[in-house]
């Protein structure tokens, strides 16, 4: 069943894969003969100097706003947000966190930090204190950029690097590292010499959860634009005229290399909605900016199922051309249902975090089997590899790896050298943590994960971080967390808790230990389920042991259980 979109810019993917070269690629950008580059430049002045500053780059709406910004209108915010951290003294290779719902004030912030080569720290705005505090604490963060509501949740004093808060909002008291955002960027130039970087400076911290220890800081570098630009190219399939709308959130990964960096190195008009999601406001969305490529996740796209095609129909989404989707495993089930709904497959694409960018994709030129990820974009080769490294053959389940290097690969984890080597443990390979097969033709199918890691509506959650929460409660002794698998959001988090002396188990304390989690870390890391045991099973050296929590919760055997203490 061949469904190949005609007209995409890659025109086949066999001829892709056997033609292409990274310089070619690096051949578009201003900076092929200096070397000297800068990403928010390339983003966006660029067009700027192309000629295309009337060009919109921005809408933007939420229920209360409703702006959209010229290329031109893009230059000039974040050149005066680049003066605003210049007088403060923020410099090169800075940390400057970014932790405000979605507004243009975001983006502007976001690219005037890049503009003077700071590196920039995006904080999804769900987090609460413990969340914020550890990751400004690993990365040192010298500002970050916040709203009144959000101020509350940032524990100054714990955080000695940290210089200046900057506020966008109303009634904000400067003095004592509080700069009104409002009032800075009102006197600000809004012309701004870009600092020019190396490809190998800093770019992104992203913090993202492992099995075990506290988030790490996934650091990006500048050369990661050379993906940014090319997967915009094939895998998104941008042209001139597209509309193009990426529903994450830059607090992850996605909502940066895909929701700012690939559109607008691509020049393309960008939509970003503010405010939280229901099947009506996404699709009147679609309808009125008249998106044509569309990027959105698993559990979205299941939620819209489960709102019925006729809801769908209520609208005007004819002219949708693209639709993709990333982060979760996505059902055979939904491209099938997708496909009748919008006219459209969703495609599929598979990265993470520490990718920096697309990986395995299914692409508009190929065939999309439903139900695999796809296959290596070209210049990237991946495989299914034993513990041992040998590469397995067809149909055989192993541990998913990339060869390195790839232009948008991790550069570092922050302060964390020994968690880094982990994922480079076997010779010339990443190993990514998930387990796959490839088929005969060369596609990829995804199977779980290699480790404990959650996956909670395509958002990572780190069991540890949460265990670590949970024994912070007043009633807690003990916790193990798990994902259990869920129709709607693919896992959802169920903790197994042990209580101290003097508590009963009940509904209420339930309830009360999950309100903790969301108040003190973030709403999708709070346990959706708890259970209570007298016990929880543990190594003799007394680690948890989730495996056997995992194989109570699906009705399996558990296992070697050699290890576990009596
Ligand atoms: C993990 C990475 C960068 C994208 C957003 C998530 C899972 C990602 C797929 C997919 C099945 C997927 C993997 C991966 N994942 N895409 N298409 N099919 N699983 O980034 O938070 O770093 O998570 O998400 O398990 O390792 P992330």
């Amino acid at each position: 069943m061949a469904v190949t979109a005609t007209g995409s810019n890659m025109k086949s993917y066999e001829e892709a894969v056997d033609t292409f070269s990274w310089s070619d690629v690096e051949a578009q950008f201003s900076w092929a003969r200096t070397g000297k580059v800068n990403m928010a430049y390339e983003a966006i002045d660029r067009h700027v100097a192309d000629g295309k500053g009337d060009k919109i780059a921005l809408h933007f709406s939420n229920n209360e706003r409703d702006e959209s910004y010229t290329f031109a209108e893009m230059s000039k915010q974040s050149n005066k947000f680049a003066n605003v951290l210049r007088s403060l003294g923020i410099a090169k290779g800075d940390r400057v966190f970014i932790f405000m719902p979605r507004t243009p004030e975001l983006y502007f912030s976001l690219l005037g930090a890049l503009k003077i080569g700071a590196v920039v720290g995006p904080l999804f705005e769900a987090f609460m204190e413990s969340a914020v505090r550890d990751r400004l604490k690993d990365s040192e963060a010298a500002a970050i950029v916040t709203t009144p509501a959000l101020m509350s949740r940032i524990p100054r004093s714990e955080l000695p690097d940290l210089k200046h808060i900057i506020v966008f909002g109303e009634g904000v008291a400067e003095g004592e590292g509080l700069v009104d955002y409002g009032r800075a960027m009102a006197e600000a130039s809004d012309e701004a010499d870009i600092t020019w970087l190396d490809r190998e400076d800093g770019l992104i911290l992203h913090y993202t959860s492992g099995s075990t220890g506290k988030p790490k800081g996934v650091f990006h570098v500048q050369n990661a634009m050379l993906q940014h630009l090319y997967t915009g190219q094939i895998v998104l399939d941008l042209k001139e005229d597209d509309v193009y709308w990426c529903t994450a959130d830059p607090g992850w990964v996605t909502g940066t290399s895909y929701g700012i960096f690939a559109p607008w190195l691509n020049g393309a008009t960008n939509v970003v909605r503010g405010g939280r999601f229901s099947p009506q406001d996404w699709y009147a969305t679609i309808a009125k900016y008249k998106v044509t490529v569309w990027y959105s996740a698993p559990t979205a796209f299941r939620m819209f199922m489960g709102a019925g095609a006729e809801v769908a129909k209520s609208f005007d989404l004819s002219c949708l051309r693209h639709i993709l989707s990333v982060g979760e495993p996505l059902n055979p089930e939904v491209v099938r249902w997708g496909h009748k709904v919008y006219g459209q497959r969703i495609h599929d694409t598979w990265w993470m975090t520490e990718t920096g960018g697309h990986m395995i994709c299914n692409y508009p030129a190929m065939e999309v089997k439903p139900g695999s990820m796809g296959r290596p974009i070209p210049g990237v080769q991946a495989g299914i590899i034993d513990d041992q490294g040998n590469e397995l053959p067809a149909f055989r389940m192993g541990n998913l790896a990339l060869r390195t290097p790839w232009p948008s690969m991790m550069r570092k984890i922050w302060n964390n050298p020994a968690k880094y080597e982990e994922y480079f443990r076997i010779p010339g390979w990443y190993v990514s943590g998930d387990s796959a097969y490839m088929d005969d033709e060369g596609y990829f199918w995804f199977q779980g994960r290699v480790d404990d890691v959650i996956n909670t509506a395509g958002e990572r959650v780190g069991p540890f971080e949460v265990e670590s929460k949970l024994v912070e409660h007043p009633a807690v002794a003990e916790a193990g967390v798990i994902g259990k698998p869920d129709p709607l959001r693919g896992e959802i988090i169920k903790a197994f808790i042990s209580l101290r002396e003097g508590y009963e188990p009940s509904d209420e304390l339930k309830t009360d230990i999950a309100r903790f989690v969301k108040e003190g870390l973030s709403a999708h890391a709070a346990p959706r389920e708890i259970e209570f045991k007298d016990k929880l099973p543990k190594t003799r050296s007394g680690k948890i042991m989730r495996r056997v929590l995992k194989a109570w919760e699906l009705n399996l055997p558990a296992g070697d259980l050699s290890t576990i203490e009596d």
